[in-house]
């Protein structure tokens, strides 16, 4: 079997050769191949490339250089990969951008081996330890939600924006694990450092990134895109070692307060083995920590108050629910999610439609494979279209459409889908899972109790196709919290 197919690359630049375009023209050249975005400043590489396979089918290729890129546009073809051939496609990609930003450290871009899989393990038990998954996390997501109200209270029957409460609360559930402390909204450093990292992944995914990866060199150049995202990673980076740097100086061992105490702990330990845990690693796990929890969480939360504001309907019902289990006063719990299966339904019809990680994060195949019944060879970056997989009119029935009933039975009872894949899939699947599913269900059930949300009556709506940056935040907009 040969490549899956494509359009033919150009010299030199691949297939990205249009990333050079005006965004003018890049736009039009967008919304002619499918939709493109409308309203929204950025182009939808998530909706072109779902485009694309009326062209080319579920699984095609780009080149970037000389780079096979594999889009995998099909459930079945994301599922072949990650799970049914997860020993060859469970790397991630060594190409110049990732290597430059990540040094092959930490866990998101650690490539598949005994280091990923060792700090991973840690990284998950310790999450655990903190309460992940369990109801001793509660209280520390109950105690920022006060905060989270205050703000939204402030504007009275005002519309205001969002984005920077939630962005600052769902930061804080980290920090608050990592730091073993909560920041105040007003903090200048933590806003500053929330608004670098947002920057950061939206450079990251710049389209003039795709030339990092061809010249590599042009990330040193001292002005544009490439010198912005050298300063901003800096910037976190001397926010996150001083963090670090206290901790370590204030160490008690027998107290540890946090993940970075405990990460200090077990590096001690490990000390006389050949052990990957050391002091340069903590620094870039915890930079994934946050890269990877806050974004996504936040934007999941925001989706879902835009949602709610346009669907009233849909907002009525959960009203409605939580009215009959939650009443006025009782506070969410873990341990309430099963009598609330439309709230459930509703987060995730929501995670569905806006499928936050859209293209998830890439993969490398670590050795020639066939997948599909094509050749994938050695070094290909596989990008697997989340995002097209929950629009499939093939999987889902009207996908395009805003409908929760459509997870649960007759008896409204919760369905278990298995194409709805928001975290991926195989052995890389999200490490945050329920990290953010218990944030998602008890943040967005605490804000439902206690407004309404209502998109104000003048302001034109937004484009459903949302800003990309690795994740898929909705484009800007303001909101009405009426409190109940
Ligand atoms: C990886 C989605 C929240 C930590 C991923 C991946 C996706 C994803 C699609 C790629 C998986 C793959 O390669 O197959 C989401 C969504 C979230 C969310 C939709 C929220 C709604 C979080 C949170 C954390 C987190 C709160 C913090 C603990 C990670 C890490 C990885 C990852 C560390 C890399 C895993 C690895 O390479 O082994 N996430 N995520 N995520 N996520 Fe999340």
């Amino acid at each position: 079997p040969g490549l899956p197919p494509g359009p033919e690359p150009w010299p030199l630049v691949g297939n990205f050769g249009f990333a050079l375009l005006p965004p003018p023209l890049l736009r039009r050249w967008a919304v002619e191949v499918r939709g493109g975005s409308r309203g929204c400043p950025a182009f939808s590489p998530h909706v072109f490339l779902t485009g694309l396979t009326k062209l080319y089918g579920g699984v095609f290729r780009l080149f970037v250089g000389s780079r096979p890129f594999i889009v995998l546009n099909t459930f079945e073809a994301v599922r072949e990969a990650l799970v049914q051939k997860a020993e060859v496609f469970s790397d991630r990609p060594s190409v110049p951008i990732v290597l430059i930003i990540t040094r092959k450290k930490g866990i998101i871009f650690a490539p598949y081996g005994p280091v990923w899989k060792q700090q991973r393990k840690f990284s998950l038990s310790t999450l655990r330890h903190f309460g992940v998954g369990r109801l001793s996390l509660e209280p520390k997501i109950i105690e920022e939600l006060k905060f989270i109200k205050e703000e939204m209270l402030k504007h009275g029957k005002d519309s205001f924006n969002p984005f920077p409460i939630i962005r600052n609360a769902v930061s804080n559930v980290i920090c608050s694990m990592a730091f073993g402390r909560r920041f105040n909204y007003e903090d200048t450093e933590f806003k500053t450092m929330l608004k670098n990292m947002a920057r950061a992944l939206e450079l990251s995914v710049n389209r003039y990134m795709i030339l990092v990866n061809i010249c590599p060199w042009l990330y040193y150049l001292p002005f544009g895109p490439f010198w912005e995202l050298r300063k901003t990673e800096l910037d976190i980076t001397a926010f996150l070692k001083k963090i670090i740097a206290q901790h370590r100086d204030t160490l008690d061992a027998a107290n540890p307060r946090d993940f970075i105490d405990m990460y200090f702990i077990h590096a001690e330990e490990e000390k006389n083995k050949e052990s990957s845990f050391n002091e340069d690693y903590l620094f870039f796990i915890i930079g994934d920590l946050f890269i990877a929890g806050t974004d996504t969480t936040s934007n999941t939360l925001l989706w879902c108050l835009l949602y709610m504001s346009l669907y009233p309907e849909v907002q009525e019902k959960v009203h409605a629910e939580i009215e009959a289990v939650l009443g006025r006063d009782k506070v969410p719990s873990l341990t309430h999610k099963a009598q609330m299966p439309f709230t459930e339904a509703t987060i995730m019809e929501v995670q569905r439609m806006t499928a936050v990680v859209p293209l998830s994060i890439p993969r490398m195949a670590s050795e020639t494979a066939v997948l599909q019944g094509y050749t994938i060879p050695k070094g290909s970056v596989i990008v697997p279209n989340l995002w097209s997989v929950h629009r499939d009119p093939n999987i889902w029935e009207k996908p395009d459409e805003f409908q929760p009933s459509r997870f649960l039975d007759e008896n409204g009872q919760l369905i278990k889908k298995e194409t709805f894949i928001p975290f991926g899939m195989g052995k890389r699947v999200c490490m945050g899972e329920q990290l953010a599913k218990m944030e998602l269900f008890l943040i967005f059930a605490s804000l439902m109790q206690s407004f309404t949300f209502l998109y104000p009556e003048n302001a034109a709506k937004p484009s459903m196709d949302g800003r990309f940056g690795l994740t898929l935040a909705p484009c800007p907009f303001n909101i009405i919290a009426l409190k109940r």
